[in-house]
């Protein structure tokens, strides 16, 4: 009785061992390691170049205005999404982090780096002809460059050149703007914040107090 239990015991290891070695069916198959050489194709290329026309998924780029700022070739003048604080806050941050180590936060062309013996000192957006430019060549100018400016496209992801436009248009209301541009009965020009205690010792950041019931009297 044991004696054949042992049996069969052998018996099943051994077909467990051998059995696969019968298997053949889609184990073994033609097939090219990548990128190898095949006899198959006229080009003998193994890898397949892409269809012609094939665009990866999310890279279809419809909108082409949002993607180049052009509309047939010439910078449009609109932005393509509703510009709200979040968008000038956002086009604020990324403008000081890219844009103005050479065009100043101001946005005068009085960076720093020009100052310290780049090539060239960036135009003010200030100037007649940038004021007066469309919203289309500031992201025009982002993208592909301008003169010895390098482009940004790599950095900036399309949505944050808006921002960053929306904010550079802000920049240029905000330096030429007149008493008639602010809602009446505004001070002009407008109060230093209140700080709560100690303002800013260098070592701890200034607090700004919410204002007073008397300045929001004078704003109604
Ligand atoms: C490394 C310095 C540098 C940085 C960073 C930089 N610029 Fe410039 N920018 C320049 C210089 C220099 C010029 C002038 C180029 C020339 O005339 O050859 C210029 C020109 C421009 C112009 C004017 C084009 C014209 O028609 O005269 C615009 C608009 C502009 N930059 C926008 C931006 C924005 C927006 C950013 C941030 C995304 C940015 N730049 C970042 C250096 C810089």
């Amino acid at each position: 009785m044991l004696r054949l239990r042992q049996i069969s015991v052998v018996g099943l290891l051994a077909a467990i061992a051998v059995l696969p070695g019968c298997r053949l069916d889609m184990h073994v198959q033609p097939r090219i390691n990548p990128l190898a050489r095949s006899d198959f194709f006229p080009d003998q290329r193994g890898a397949r170049p892409l269809v012609e026309g094939t665009v990866a998924r999310g890279e279809l780029h419809e909108d082409t205005y949002f993607y180049t700022g052009k509309v047939g070739g010439n910078p449009g003048d609109y932005m393509p999404f509703p510009v709200t604080k979040e968008v000038l806050e956002r086009g604020r941050e990324r403008f000081n982090i890219y844009c103005s180590p050479c065009h100043s936060p101001l946005g005068d062309g009085n960076g720093f780096i020009p100052s310290r013996g780049f090539a060239r000192k960036p135009p003010s957006y200030h100037i007649p002809r940038l004021q007066k430019a469309p919203v289309g060549y500031f992201y025009d100018v982002i993208t592909n460059g301008f003169g010895i400016m390098s482009d940004y496209s790599s950095q900036i992801p399309p949505r944050d050149r808006w921002n960053i436009v929306a904010y550079v248009r802000a920049l240029q209301l905000s330096q030429n703007a007149t008493k008639a541009d602010v809602p009446a009965g505004q001070d002009v020009p407008s109060r230093p914040p209140n700080f709560k205690g100690v303002d800013g010792s260098g070592a701890t950041l200034p607090v700004i107090a919410p204002a007073t019931q008397s300045t929001s009297e004078d704003q109604k």
